[in-house]
């Protein structure tokens, strides 16, 4: 196993400073990304990675600078997404070197780092117990294993060299406290906000949406996915689960469902082949869906950087 000090380039593990020296470290980092997304959710595996690298090369494709932070450090899904091995490259002296994926794509995961294993990272910032077997030894009361997750997010976002870009999706683990953590460290242009259909999601959801609000980050749209079985020759799409109420709980938080996706095998097939869906299926109906949120992005994007030009 890996420990988080490994990906540092000068092996120092402490914590990053202070909350607002390391948000003037990031925002100075991040000073050539033209817009910020995150993706988050109350619950897991309701497609966030997955729509990560869809959104991500729809827009490459367009022709847009993008990048990827995969800030599910323990289970960094993007750079399989995307067909990408890990990298065995050297530390950078300073920072850290974004991995080069498919159509330009440029994505920092924590299995693209130096040291090139496959995961897990432990957070646990202790040094490795001589005595036991090489094993890192449990956290020490002192150093929770949270306040660690931020020091390695906060690393990443402040020493990746993104350099210029149109738009840097940072792809969340599954929990608002992950959204948290990020909405701490750096301003968001925007959240996307996803679930499954299903009553318990849907009331996570609607936790995930007063969280949002009450720590002032933008929640800009809300996917709702695999909203129903698509199978070849059904004649209807069937509903999944017995639905929650999304659409009032959306109304009443004023946020828009931004789109609502179908279960579609060829999608998990393609995202277990490291493959977007959106190259080899972009004319089905989910494609479709799935530009359709990706050009919305990109509306997002070009809106900002025009009131920017006003500002200038
Ligand atoms: N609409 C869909 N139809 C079929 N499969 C889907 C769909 N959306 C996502 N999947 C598949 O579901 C699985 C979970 O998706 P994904 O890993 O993107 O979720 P996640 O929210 O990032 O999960 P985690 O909480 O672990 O980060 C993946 O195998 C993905 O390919
Ligand atoms: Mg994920």
């Amino acid at each position: 196993m890996r420990i988080f000090s490994y990906i540092d380039h000068n092996g120092a593990a402490g914590p990053s400073g202070d909350v607002a020296g390391v948000r003037e470290r990031i925002r100075a980092n991040l000073s050539g990304v033209g817009a910020t997304i995150a993706l988050a959710s109350a619950r897991g595996g309701v497609g966030k990675s997955m729509l990560a690298v869809n959104i991500a090369a729809v827009l490459a494709m367009k022709g847009r600078k993008v990048a990827i932070v995969d800030a599910d450090l323990n289970s960094p899904s993007v750079a399989a997404m995307l067909g990408m091995k890990p990298q065995r490259r050297l530390p950078m002296i300073e920072g850290i070197e974004p991995a080069a994926g498919p159509h330009g794509l440029r994505v920092v995961s924590s299995d693209q780092l130096p040291g090139g294993e496959a995961p897990p990272i432990s957070f646990v910032q202790d040094q490795i117990d001589g005595n036991n077997g090489g094993e890192p030894v449990a956290p020490a009361p002192t150093r929770p294993a949270e306040l660690s997750y931020r020091d390695a997010l906060s690393r990443i976002l402040a020493q990746s060299q993104f350099g210029s870009l149109d738009l840097l999706i940072i792809d969340l683990a599954t929990g608002i406290d992950r959204l948290h953590v990020l909405a701490s460290m750096m301003a968001l242009d925007g959240v996307l906000l996803l679930t499954h259909p299903s009553a318990q999601d849907t009331s996570a959801a609607r936790n995930a949406m007063k969280i949002g609000r009450a720590i002032g980050v933008l929640i800009v749209g809300i996917v709702e996915n695999m909203v129903g079985f698509n199978c070849d020759g059904c004649r209807a799409v069937r509903p999944l689960w017995p639905e929650g109420d999304l659409h009032g709980i959306a109304r009443e938080a004023g946020v828009p469902i931004m789109a609502r996706l179908a279960f579609e095998p060829r999608l998990a097939d393609s995202t277990d082949r490291g493959v977007p869906f959106v190259r080899e299926y972009a004319a089905t109906p989910t494609g479709k869906v799935l530009a359709d949120i990706a050009n919305q992005v990109d509306a997002m994007i070009a809106s900002r950087t025009r009131a920017a030009d006003t500002l200038a």
